[in-house]
C-alpha cells in the first residue's frame, strides 16, 4: 500500500490533569505542533503516527481525526454540511457506524438528536449513491464518528481509537472502586517514579497500578494486549505499517530492572489481581499477597508507593479518618526512606496522614475531584515532617 508522510490535525483527548504528560509522550513520538488543551491535545502527525499514538501512549483516551468543520445557523444546515461529506471514500455501506456527540450550542440542545441526525445524513448519501446503507451499532461499530458543537461551530472526526484506549485489553475483571487504566499510567508517570526503585501499592485492588507500572518497567506498550482499533476499519488501513510500528515497539520490550508488588486485605480482590496480571502476562514480574497495609514493609532497602486507599464513599467518616491515620502511621514507622504517592477525594481525612505532603497534584478520578499528594519519609525518624497540629 502506498506510503505517505503527510500530515494531517488530530486531537488526543485525555482526563483533567494529564494533559502535559499525554503532550510529553506525543512528543516523544516526533508529532509536530502540539497544543495543550482542556483534557485534550491538538497535533499534527502522519498516518504512522497516529497509529503510534494509539498504539503507544499510556494517558491518551481516544484520538481523533478531524475531517471537517463548519459554521451552522439552523438544524438543516447541520444536515446538509454532513451529507456533502465523502464518507464513501473512508467506509463502505458493509461497515457498522455510531456517532458519538457533544453538544454546548443554541441550535440544537440534545446531543442525541444530533447523533441521530449526523447518522441519518450518513446513512441517505450512501442510499442515494448505492442504494444500500450503513447500519448502526452502538456497542462495536466498525467505524465511530464524532462530532463536537460548539455555540455554531461544528467539527467532524473519525475517531481513529474505536473503543476508549482505557480499555487495554488486560483487564477482565475488577474488585471494588477500579481505577481507570489510563489514571493509574498518569498518575505514575507523573510520580516521576525513575523505574529501578521497587514499586507498592500497598492497597492493589484488582491491581491496575502494578500492572501499569509493569509495563512502564518493561516498554510494554500500553496496547500490546489490545486487538482493535477504529483506524482498522477504514479504507486507507495501511496494515503493513502497522505492524511495523507494533514489531518496531515489541523490540524495545525489556525486563524490568525493579520488583513490583501488589497487596490487598482482601483475598478476593488478591485473586481478581493475579487473574488480571495472569492476561497481561506479567505474573514473573508482579508479586502478590493478601496483607493488612499496616503490616506491609518494603521487601528491600527502599520503595516507592504509588496508591489508591477507599475515599470513604461507602464507609462513615470515624473510619475513613482511622484509616488514614493508619497509612500515616504505617509511612512513618515501616517505610523511612521511601516516598508514597496517594491519590484520595476524601481532602478531610488525607489530613490526619500526618505528613506535609511535598507535592500535589489535582486529577479526577471518574466524577470525583482528587488531590495526588506525595509523602517523602526522609531517613531518621526527626526528619519526617509531619504536619504541624
Ligand atoms: C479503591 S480500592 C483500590 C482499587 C485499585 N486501585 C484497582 O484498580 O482495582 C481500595 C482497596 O483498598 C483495600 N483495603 C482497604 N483496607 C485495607 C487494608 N487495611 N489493608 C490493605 N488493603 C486495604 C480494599 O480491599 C480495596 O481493594
Amino acid at each position: 500500500m502506498k506510503r505517505t508522510n503527510q500530515t494531517f490535525p488530530a486531537v488526543a483527548k485525555t482526563m483533567a490533569g494529564l494533559e502535559e504528560i499525554l503532550a510529553d509522550e506525543l512528543n516523544d513520538l516526533g508529532v509536530s505542533n502540539i497544543e495543550i488543551l482542556n483534557r485534550a491535545v491538538s497535533f499534527d502527525c502522519t498516518q504512522k503516527q497516529l497509529y503510534a499514538a494509539n498504539y503507544l501512549s499510556r494517558t491518551a483516551l481516544r484520538i481523533l481525526k478531524p475531517i471537517a468543520s463548519f459554521t451552522i445557523a439552523t438544524e438543516q444546515d447541520f444536515y446538509d454540511e454532513l451529507i456533502k461529506i465523502s464518507w464513501e471514500k473512508i467506509f463502505t455501506f458493509r461497515n457498522t457506524i455510531a456517532v458519538d456527540a457533544t453538544v454546548l450550542s443554541s441550535v440544537f440542545t440534545h446531543s442525541q438528536y444530533v447523533a441521530l441526525r449526523c447518522k441519518d445524513a450518513i446513512v441517505d448519501r450512501f442510499r442515494n449513491k448505492y442504494h444500500q446503507r450503513p447500519s448502526v451499532d452502538t456497542q462495536f461499530p466498525d467505524v465511530r464518528i464524532n462530532i463536537h458543537l460548539s455555540n455554531n461551530e461544528c467539527q467532524v472526526s473519525l475517531d481513529s481509537s474505536g473503543a476508549s484506549l482505557h480499555k487495554r485489553g488486560y483487564r477482565k475483571s475488577v474488585s471494588e472502586a477500579p481505577i481507570s487504566e489510563v489514571l493509574a499510567a498518569g498518575m505514575i508517570l507523573l510520580s516521576g517514579w525513575d523505574r529501578k526503585t521497587d514499586f507498592m501499592d500497598f492497597m492493589c485492588g484488582s491491581g491496575t497500578l502494578t500492572i501499569e507500572a509493569a509495563m512502564i518497567a518493561s516498554n510494554i506498550p500500553a496496547a500490546y494486549y489490545r486487538e482493535y482499533f477504529g483506524f482498522m476499519k477504514w479504507k486507507d488501513f495501511n496494515e503493513e505499517l502497522f505492524e511495523e510500528i507494533k514489531n518496531e515497539a515489541v523490540e524495545n520490550i525489556v525486563e524490568p530492572e525493579c520488583n513490583i508488588y501488589g497487596s490487598d486485605i482482601s483475598e478476593n480482590a488478591i485473586q481478581i489481581a493475579s487473574h488480571n496480571i495472569r492476561n497481561a502476562k506479567l505474573h514473573k514480574d508482579i508479586q502478590l499477597e493478601v496483607k493488612d497495609f499496616a503490616e506491609q514493609r518494603p521487601k528491600n532497602e527502599k520503595c516507592f508507593i504509588v496508591c489508591n486507599p477507599p475515599y470513604g464513599e461507602r464507609i462513615q467518616p470515624d473510619d475513613i479518618i482511622k484509616l488514614y491515620k493508619s497509612i500515616g502511621d504505617t509511612l512513618k514507622q515501616n517505610f523511612v526512606g521511601c516516598e508514597a504517592w496517594i491519590i484520595s477525594s476524601a481532602y478531610q481525612a488525607l489530613k490526619f496522614v500526618g505528613l506535609k505532603p511535598s507535592s500535589k497534584i489535582n486529577l479526577f478520578n471518574g466524577p470525583l475531584e482528587c488531590r495526588f499528594v506525595k509523602f517523602e519519609m526522609y531517613e531518621g525518624s526527626r526528619k519526617i515532617r509531619e504536619v504541624e497540629e
